[in-house]
């Protein structure tokens, strides 16, 4: 909260001097971008970058049907609950502390972080992020993917004491070498995965699978708040501008409203808003059912085996849970830029520009209304235009989600991406985490990026080197 108070007075000061600056040297690099989360950006750059509040929550928030504590809280304690929520470990049904039991029976992990360790990226190993969607060809009733009939829409490689696990995973990597046109080589490892260990029958010989890691949660609540009609401007599914990028927005079963809408979050924009994405993470990750989702989380013959286990109540999660952990995700500051002003960071941002990574990494987008009023009406810079793009056969799942194709991917917000190495202690990137660094991660981009490669490829090893300084300064 000091630190964002700082942030402001930096704004003011910034604006005041912008003043003075004659009108005919324009600045090589916007101060606005360094507030790539607008006014209630955080500027902590070390290991706890992603685990802040966005500023102006002082006063009382007041909050409805809640009975555990009293009816108002300040909205920095109901911060603080949604904090301890996301990391404190759930228990399995029968336990002494019924507050937070139910876990199970099948689960990835017995809380959010983790897959998302400190509010950053989860690891491509299934203990610390990854996890498999699974699904068989065709939709369900609301044109989503149809769960694999043993094992359902998710593998769950862990489950409660005495209950075997679905199964597992072995991950093994193909080294692929290439060379960039000046002659330096490069290699990436192309991930190949057996489902090994499975305890429920055999998978469907049509099974279709998606590795998923998790993402960084902060400035998702702004994400939120990102009017429709913004997100929609930038479609351009026929790519009538002829750039071969097209854009395309995903529509998705919004459980809630009980009628399909805009998709904004997960890997491939299959989730309409962050209620559900919670109560989706509950269920499928942790086995906990929510008034959302009030079924336990069970496929083919694990009902009878497992329908009568003792639950952790009707649902399992509290609506208090869900409301504080939802204000959590909304509320986690976004880290703003550091290095702006470096030469070789403004180069790389030219860069970006003239790569085209931009058309998809979209720079800036406006919020509109919202019930916090830090995240209302923000100019913020998150370089994602949060839709679907094809990116190619190498990064395909070929696991159709919703209207997104096996080799559409939503465009990630890179915005504090610089930040993983600081707060994960690793730089694995993209869906899977396949790539090591920033450079495999680019080199790994095809389909309507393609084009946006092959320049990378060409660019010299200085150019590439500004490239990188940039997407570091995120
Ligand atoms: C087993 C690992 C795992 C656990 C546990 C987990 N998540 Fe996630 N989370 C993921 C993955 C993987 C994704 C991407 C999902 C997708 O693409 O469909 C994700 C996506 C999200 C997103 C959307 C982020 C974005 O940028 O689109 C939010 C919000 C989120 N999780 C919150 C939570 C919360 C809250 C919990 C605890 C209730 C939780 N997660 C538990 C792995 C996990
Ligand atoms: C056609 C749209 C498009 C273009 C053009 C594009 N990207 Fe991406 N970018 C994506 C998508 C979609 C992903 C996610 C792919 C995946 O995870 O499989 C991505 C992933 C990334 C990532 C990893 C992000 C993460 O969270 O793991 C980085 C870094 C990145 N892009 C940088 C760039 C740079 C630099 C350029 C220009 C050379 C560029 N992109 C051009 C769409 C695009």
């Amino acid at each position: 909260m000091i630190k964002n108070s700082i942030g402001w007075l930096a704004l003011l000061v910034l604006v005041c001097c912008k003043h003075n600056s004659p009108k005919d040297t324009p600045l090589p690099y916007n101060e606005a971008e360094k507030y790539s989360g607008g006014t209630s950006t955080t500027f902590d750059i070390g290991e706890q970058a992603f685990n802040h509040a966005v500023g102006g929550l002082g006063g009382i928030y007041k909050i409805k049907n809640y009975g555990s504590v009293s009816d108002t809280v300040t909205f920095a304690e109901y911060f603080k609950l949604g904090n301890s929520d996301f990391r404190m470990p759930w228990v399995s049904a029968g336990n002494t502390t019924t507050a937070r039991d139910g876990l199970g029976p099948f689960l990835n992990a017995t809380n959010c972080s983790a897959c998302h360790s400190d509010d950053g990226r989860g690891k491509p190993d299934l203990q610390n992020g990854l996890l498999f969607r699974l699904s068989i060809p065709g939709t369900d009733a609301h044109g989503g993917p149809k769960p694999e009939p043993n094992y359902g829409g998710q593998l769950s490689n862990f489950a409660v004491f005495g209950v075997p696990a679905e199964g597992d995973v072995s991950i093994l990597y193909e080294e692929i070498k290439g060379m960039f046109a000046d002659g330096e080589t490069y290699s990436l490892r192309k991930p190949k995965y057996e489902f090994v260990g499975m305890n429920y029958g055999a998978l469907s010989s049509e099974v279709l699978f998606s590795p998923r890691v998790g993402p960084q949660v902060y400035g998702l609540g702004l994400l939120e708040a990102i009017p429709e009609s913004e997100i929609l401007k930038y479609t351009d599914e026929f790519d009538t501008d002829k750039d071969s990028i097209s854009g395309k927005a995903n529509y998705v079963w919004d459980q809630a409203k009980q009628t399909n809408s805009l998709g904004r979050f997960g890997w491939k924009a299959n989730q309409p808003n962050l209620k559900q994405q919670i109560a989706g993470a509950f269920l499928g990750d942790m086995g906990l059912t929510t008034s959302l989702n009030p079924e336990e989380n069970l496929s083919g013959n694990q009902v009878s085996l497992y329908g009568n286990l003792p639950t952790g109540g009707k649902p399992e999660v509290s609506d208090s849970i869900i409301e504080e952990l939802l204000f959590y995700q909304r509320c986690l500051a976004v880290p703003g830029r550091r290095n702006i002003d470096k030469a070789e960071v403004i180069q790389g941002k030219q860069l970006f520009i003239s790569l085209n990574c931009n058309k998809c990494h979209v720079e800036k987008q406006m919020t509109g209304a919202s019930t916090i009023s830090a995240l209302a009406n923000q100019t913020i810079y998150p370089y994602t235009d949060l839709l679907l793009h094809d990116m190619g056969n190498e990064l395909a799942d070929q696991r159709p989600d919703f209207l997104a194709t096996g080799n559409e991917w939503r465009t990630p917000p890179l915005w504090g991406i610089g930040l993983i190495k600081t707060v994960n202690k690793h730089t694995f990137l993209l869906h899977d985490g396949r790539a090591r660094d920033f450079k495999e991660a680019i080199l790994w981009h095809g389909g309507e990026a393609e084009p946006s490669k092959n320049k990378f490829l060409k660019l010299s090893k200085t150019e590439r080197d500004q490239l990188i300084q940039f997407l570091e300064s995120m």
